[in-house]
């Protein structure tokens, strides 16, 4: 736990960047952080095959990461309470399960491999697409609803420092 209470500026108010983020913002911060990734891998030259290995695989470290705790933890509170968050959840579920398949594919494969930069890049428009539709639609529903952000956003944190790389199938 942090304990700070002031802001570096000195200005004596409590710092808002130093209070626990909350599921929702860690969520979304998440989504930032794997946006950038991608956006690095973009710019790499064609042969840079170090750096595409190591850049991908922190993509998919960092989804795998993110998608479990989102399944284990976020989308069953947000599926708790309302019943019309059922599709959205579902929907969100199979996308995870599509990019999960994709995962698997590129951690069996070696930049340079025929299709390795195609499955990155379509990793990474389905990626888009199923975030525009979390912080477009289930994030501000889920907003609206009397869930516990800040706990949530704990118990996300922790179980995704638990999770690892999924085994090469
Ligand atoms: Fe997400
Ligand atoms: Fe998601």
């Amino acid at each position: 736990m942090r304990t700070s209470t002031h802001s570096p500026s000195g200005t004596g108010k409590p710092h808002a960047a130093a209070a626990a983020p909350d599921a929702i913002e860690l969520l979304t911060s998440d989504h930032a952080n794997v946006k950038a990734l991608f956006e690095q891998y973009q710019g790499l030259s064609e042969r840079a095959h170090a750096t595409k290995k190591k850049l991908a695989t922190e993509i998919c470290l960092e989804l795998t990461r993110h998608t479990t705790a989102e399944e284990e933890i976020f989308y069953p509170a947000v599926r708790a309470c309302a019943r019309d968050n059922e599709d959205l959840v579902d929907e969100a579920v199979v996308e995870h399960a599509s990019a999960k398949q994709l995962i698997a594919q590129i951690l069996a494969m070696e930049p340079g491999d025929a299709l390795y930069d195609a499955k990155i890049k379509v990793l990474s428009d389905q990626i888009e697409h199923h975030v525009e539709e979390e912080e477009n639609e289930m994030f501000p529903k889920a907003r609206k609803s009397a869930l516990d952000f800040v706990a949530l956003g704990e118990a996300i944190e922790a179980r995704k420092a638990e999770v690892g790389l999924p085994l090469e199938i």
